[in-house]
């Protein structure tokens, strides 16, 4: 499976979209916030102060988040410049994403609202960037902040020997890391994190100046043992949907044999020893934060009226259709995700459903 090619959230503006079913993301942007606040007060604090300051999110999407990070980042910099009684540098902001994603809903969200709230004061241009970040995208030195959320745990492709293609069967009725999997299955999977990080690393390395920051929260988790349940029971839980639909003869049970998920949830000390190892970048915090699946108070909007499963289901749909509707096909997917909502329901009731978020400051070297 080519990512560059098919992996993109749910575009548009059904029920289904991204930009109405990323709750749970928008609260992890929330957790990252006193990060982004060190590192741009620690950058703005450097012995030159700048007067254009170009900043990119890597795995921006679509929807509300979208400008999130990059609001957050100029407020704090115009507060901060104010305190100084500086005058604010000027912003070019790239955001970035495959180029599958619905980069107009973005494009049609600058105008007129967030480009007259940023004008205000100084300049402050926006440009998309379609392309992978596990690759180069920007010219040399030419970065002074970036920021990622909830992206860099996607793997660049499912892990060598284990994609549909390599005809492998490693990993039969599971899609991820699973308590059946073989010591085979975790290598691969830990092998391509630790490729594309490095690549990722090794790519931002050549294009964030020296002294310039990057502030990047993913998918993690705190225990080396990478089959605990906050990483792998959403995948754990998908594969009990496709496997009830194998048991009723709507899928075969060798599609789902054949199907891994190209994503990683790496731990801390893997995320720390691939930093240090890369060498470019100095860490300066690196912490592991809870996120709860569902927070009943905080969601919005029609979301508000649906159960908890199907809201979880929702969200998890708004992420991975185009990967799962892929390999499987898209006349499937409204079954399996309401075999989700339900399997999700009954699992919240006996457990508290979270991730765990990594979040990384780090400063090139
Ligand atoms: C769950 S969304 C997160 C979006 C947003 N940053 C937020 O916090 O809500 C993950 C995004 O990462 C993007 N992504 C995954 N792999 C990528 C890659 N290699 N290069 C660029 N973007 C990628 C996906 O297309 C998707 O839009």
């Amino acid at each position: 499976m080519d990512m560059t090619k098919v992996f993109h959230v749910n575009g548009g503006d059904e029920e289904t979209t991204y930009a109405k079913n990323s709750d749970m993301q928008k609260r992890a942007l929330s957790l990252e916030k006193s990060f982004v606040e060190e590192a741009l007060l620690d950058y703005l604090g450097g012995k030159d102060f700048p007067e254009k300051m170009v900043i990119a999110d890597l795995g921006c999407s679509m929807g509300p988040n979208a400008l999130t990070p990059t609001k957050e980042i100029i407020d704090v910099v115009r507060d901060q410049c104010r305190k100084l009684g500086r005058r604010s540098p000027e912003f070019m902001v790239y955001l970035n994403d495959l180029p599958g994603n619905d980069f107009n809903n973005i494009f049609t969200s600058l105008q007129p609202d967030f480009y007259s709230k940023m004008r205000e004061e100084e300049q402050c241009c926006v440009a998309g960037v379609p392309g992978s970040f596990h690759g180069r995208l920007f010219l040399s030195k030419s970065l002074h902040f970036v920021h990622s959320s909830a992206s860099l745990h996607w793997l660049s492709q499912v892990p060598s020997g284990l994609d549909a293609k390599s005809g492998s069967m490693l990993n039969k009725g599971k899609i991820y890391i699973s308590k059946t999997s073989s010591k085979a299955v975790v290598d691969a999977y830990k092998q391509q994190f630790h490729n594309d990080f490095s690549m990722f690393l090794e790519s931002r390395a050549k294009e964030v100046i020296p002294g310039g920051h990057m502030v990047l929260s993913f998918m993690g988790r705190e225990s080396i043992d990478p089959i605990v349940e906050e990483c792998c029971y959403p995948w754990e839980l998908i594969a009990q949907s496709l496997m009830s639909m194998v048991s009723e003869g709507i899928i075969q049970e060798e599609k789902v044999d054949r199907f891994n998920m190209p994503c990683y949830i790496a731990s801390i000390q893997e995320v720390k020893t691939i930093v240090e190892d890369e060498g470019s970048f100095i860490i300066n915090r690196l912490e592991a934060m809870d996120l709860y699946w569902d927070v009943d108070s905080s969601c919005e909007g029609e979301n508000a009226l649906l159960s908890r499963g199907e809201r979880v289901s929702r969200m998890l749909r708004s992420i991975l259709q185009s990967t799962l509707s892929f390999h499987f096909g898209m006349e499937l997917m409204d079954e399996l995700f309401g075999r989700l909502s339900d399997i999700i329901s009954s699992h919240l009731s006996n457990i508290e459903g979270k991730f765990v978020v990594l979040i990384l400051s780090v400063t090139r070297q």
